[in-house]
């Protein structure tokens, strides 16, 4: 007999039908995030953790669920915030949930993209201020995407998907990453690999798409962003940390990129109040995947491994090894 799937926020009631398959489904009282000694004192005996990027699921969340604990099923891509090597070490399964959420992030870039370029916030608060206006041949014009460079970060599959994107915007794609591409994605993307700094000095547009690491935490500094154009712009839909915020709001403030369209934070819920205040600035409350149908689709998968693993079963999408 599995101990109980402990989730820590609010889930659709399929994905709580389906988890009970597996055994006793323990639910906060409200949505959450549960605070770390919630977290903590709701764990203990689980053979299961279903979490959400708020929750830090580290040693001492293992510990505190005790020897029972057999799988850490994130409900997201992304999975910085658990500690991998320490639950594997404790024989714990850890799961993410790629490929359901691409195109919805890849949407929401290009949102976000359109945002920024197009002055979409900036026009919107400008209507609901009720400021006078007209239309005029050069009133609040923005920058066209189409013959520009698009600069990715990290093609993986929502870079990949953002490329694809692009493509129909009559942008051209370079890239960034560790290792290139397979060729066929490179030849179906017109890509060209160039170092980080390349990218940076010749895009338009520097869109990320990397895990948030060790080797990726404050990779866009004040360095980075001074080898930007300084008509380019910068695309954040991946992790907050992957960018010096407050670098960021300095760069923006002297003109050194043009401007900024940000899905994510260093210091989530928190925005740096230089970002806030700046016209040239898309901001959206980390909403990349978030269609109803996608967050099902998430809520699904993470439940699929929840049960593939306490059936005895390998999970379907373990996260990978870095
Ligand atoms: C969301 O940010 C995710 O990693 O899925
Ligand atoms: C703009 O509204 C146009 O008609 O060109």
């Amino acid at each position: 007999m599995n101990g109980p799937v402990v989730v820590t926020t609010t889930l659709p009631d399929p994905v709580l039908d389906r988890l009970r398959t597996a055994g006793p489904v323990w639910t906060p009282p409200d949505p959450g995030p549960l605070d770390r000694g919630a977290l903590l004192t709701s764990v203990p005996g689980a053979a299961a953790i279903v979490a959400t990027l708020n929750d830090r699921i580290d040693a001492e969340v293992a510990d505190a669920a005790g020897p029972g604990l057999r799988v850490v099923a994130n409900v997201a891509v992304g999975f910085d915030n658990l500690d991998v090597p320490a639950l594997r070490a404790r024989g714990v399964e850890v799961t993410n949930t790629p490929g359901v959420l691409t195109d919805a992030t890849a949407d929401l870039t290009f949102g976000l993209l359109l945002a920024v370029t197009r002055r979409l916030g900036e026009g919107e608060r400008l209507l609901r201020a009720r400021t006078p206006w007209s239309f005029q041949l050069g009133f609040m014009l923005g920058s066209g995407l189409q013959g520009k460079t698009l600069g990715i970060v990290g093609l993986g599959q929502i870079g990949r998907a953002v490329a694809r994107r692009a493509l129909a915007f009559g942008m051209r794609v370079v890239y960034t990453g560790r290792n290139p591409a397979p060729a066929p994605v490179e030849r179906e993307l017109s890509a060209t690999r160039l170092p980080l700094a390349d990218l940076l000095a010749t895009a338009d547009v520097v869109s990320l798409h990397c895990p948030l690491t060790e080797g990726t935490r404050h990779l866009i500094d004040a360095d980075a962003l001074a080898t930007m154009k300084p008509t380019a712009f910068l695309v954040n839909t991946t992790r907050g940390p992957v960018v010096d915020e407050a670098a960021l709001a300095t760069a923006l403030a002297d003109g050194v990129i043009a401007g900024a369209a940000l899905d994510v934070f260093e210091h989530e819920p928190d925005v740096h109040p230089g970002l806030l205040e700046r016209d040239n600035v898309a901001l959206a409350p980390h909403l990349g995947s978030a269609t109803t149908e996608t967050r099902t689709a998430m809520a699904m998968r993470a439940a699929e491994n929840v049960c593939a693993v306490l059936a005895g079963a390998a999970p379907l999408t373990p996260v990978p090894i870095r």
